[in-house]
């Protein structure tokens, strides 16, 4: 709304052409095109509402229900949820592009929305996968993660942030084929380009209904500063060790980026010591319906998909500022 869209519409159309081969990104061309608001120095981060996150895992949630249940690699479901999340970037000034790939024969693609402006040789970035298993509609597995990076994404572009770092927001298709999306978008980055990343956020499950708190034990700075967050709400954390290979941020980290992220558990049960200081039901998984097809919108905890979302955004703007 507040952006011109010459130079946005250019950067679409180049991304529609390739199959197979991953396109490589050049954000630089447009930070000219545009007139953002006048930046306020050392701007605090801003609340994110859950109402609207629950209101985009909503939509994901019809997207599935209107395309035979799923959100998986090569389904309708996956394209109209990229569709969905591109139109609002696209709406909100990113200039977005669209990566595909093929896995298993089947098209997949990836969305990346770099936001205007920052240093471009000082990129953070944060993503989330954006398909589901064919089993179910795939909403805390991984809605959660999508939606809140989205709201985060849309709050930058409301406050009209303009942090010295460059920020690039990612969705990733086809992770749970083994994070082939995200693999593909950092195999194809130059040697350069990948060192240009300062950090990378990983969001893959931040709603479980019998949720825990924890926190990769990855990048030191990046997982003191999501520990900071919740020390102030006085929540606390468990470092998360055992996803190092289980998601998105794992390409990232094996190319020697510095990687962090949040988690509130998926198979793995709840003890009792964890349901004394989170609550919920030791004996429990902390979510029961991990890759089924109760992973729907019933099946997320409000608390801590409000409490992650406001996490990202902390890291967000402190980690780029
Ligand atoms: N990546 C897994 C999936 O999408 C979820 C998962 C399990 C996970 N354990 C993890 C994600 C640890 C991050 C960290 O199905
Ligand atoms: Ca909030
Ligand atoms: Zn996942």
């Amino acid at each position: 709304m507040k952006f011109s869209v010459s130079g946005r519409a250019a950067a679409v159309c180049a991304a529609t052409s390739a199959l197979s081969a991953v396109m490589l990104l050049t954000n630089g061309a447009t930070a000219g095109a545009v007139t953002a608001p006048t930046p306020s120095a050392a701007a605090a981060a801003p609340d994110i509402s859950v109402a609207n996150v629950k209101a985009h895992l909503a939509q994901l949630q019809s997207i599935a229900t209107a395309n035979g249940g799923n959100r998986a690699h090569g389904s309708a479901g996956y394209k109209a949820s990229l569709d969905y999340v591109k139109a609002k970037l696209d709406a909100a000034g990113f200039t977005t592009t669209v990566q595909q790939f093929t896995s298993s024969g089947r098209t997949g693609y990836n969305l990346i929305a770099d936001w205007p402006g920052g240093d471009a040789n000082r990129v953070l970035m944060a993503g989330s996968h954006l398909d589901s298993v064919s089993a179910g509609p795939g909403i805390n597995d991984n809605g959660s993660g999508s939606a809140a990076i989205l709201e985060t994404a849309l709050a930058v572009s409301r406050a009209g942030y303009q942090p010295a770092k460059h920020l690039r927001f990612a969705w990733w298709g086809a992770e749970e084929l083994g994070m082939v999306g995200s693999r593909s978008y950092v195999n194809g980055l130059s040697s350069a380009n990948r060192s240009k990343i300062s950090g990378y956020l990983n969001f893959d499950m931040i709603g479980s209904p019998n949720p825990g708190y924890f926190v990769y034990d990855d990048d030191p700075t990046i997982q003191k500063t999501f520990q900071d967050y919740f020390t102030g709400l006085g929540v606390s954390t468990e470092p998360e060790t055992e996803g190092d290979g289980r998601s998105d941020h794992a390409p990232f980290k094996n190319a020697g980026v510095p990687v962090g992220g949040l988690f509130s558990g998926a198979d793995y049960i709840k003890t009792a010591a964890q349901a004394s200081k989170w609550g919920g039901t030791s004996g429990r998984a902390f979510d029961a319906c991990y890759h089924s097809s109760c992973d729907k919108t019933s099946n997320i905890d409000d608390t801590a998909l409000d409490r992650n979302g406001d996490a990202i955004a902390y890291a967000v703007w402190k980690l780029s500022a």
